[in-house]
């Protein structure tokens, strides 16, 4: 396993009703956790159940989670009745969040298709935030997933977090009820990330409340 990161925390958002961006200084960050695998018998969820329980640790963030399998985003880009029941439940989770965290597998050597659909749907919902990234995958670990991610996030304006968490050959790191094996390094590599990303997160909406974007 390879690591790098900076820390955030969470407390899990049980309702989804009131997600109007709080932009006031001492308002919680609010972080969306972004599955990106929407795969027939995925191993993204075990990734998120670890990964959340690393945000739940540092407790300055509350969470949303975002799940591509569950979007079902249309990949026609057309406002059909089907896209916007869709958007109607992702898009206000991206759009209250302050930052987020993409969990991405490596598909032949890039990132899912079903991850690039979300991302392409959205346009301001991603501007001047934060963006960590958890990969994973088979002898890279997803590493290169991420590094085209960068690329992409970075024509959205968005800043992206230099430390990221990494499972190579992630499903020998935990057992078969989902735990991990020997979690030290990931939650350490985890604790960083999360911090990065907290320091990114709040410089950023600070900075908005005095300065807006203007892309
Ligand atoms: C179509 C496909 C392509 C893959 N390509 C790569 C790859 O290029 N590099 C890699 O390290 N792992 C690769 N893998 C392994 C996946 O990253 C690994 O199975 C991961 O668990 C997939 O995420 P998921 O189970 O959440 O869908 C590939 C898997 C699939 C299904």
């Amino acid at each position: 396993m390879t690591t790098t990161a900076e820390h955030t925390t969470v407390a899990p958002a049980d309702s989804t009703a009131d997600l109007a961006a709080d932009s006031t200084a001492d308002a919680p960050l609010r972080v969306a956790v972004i599955i990106g695998s929407n795969r027939e018998g995925r191993f993204g969820p075990v990734i998120a159940d670890w990964f959340l329980s690393r945000v739940r640790a540092h407790a300055d963030f509350e969470v949303d989670l975002v799940d591509v399998a569950e979007a079902e985003l249309p990949t026609s880009f057309r406002q059909t009745p089907d896209a916007e029941s869709a958007l109607a439940t992702i898009t206000p989770k991206l759009a209250a969040a302050d930052a987020f965290v993409v969990l991405t597998p490596e598909f032949n050597h890039s990132f899912p298709a079903s991850l690039k659909n979300l991302v392409d749907w959205h346009y301001g919902e991603w501007q001047a935030k934060p963006v960590a990234f958890v990969s994973y995958g088979g002898m890279s670990g997803g590493l290169r997933a991420v590094e085209q991610l960068r690329q992409v996030f970075a024509e959205l304006h968005a800043v992206t977090v230099r430390d990221t968490v990494s499972f190579h050959n992630a499903g020998a790191h935990f057992d078969d009820s989902g735990r991990h094996r020997d979690p030290a390094q990931a939650d350490a590599a985890a604790k960083t990330m999360l911090d990065q990303l907290h320091w990114w997160a709040r410089a950023l909406r600070d900075a908005k409340a005095v300065h807006p974007y203007g892309a």
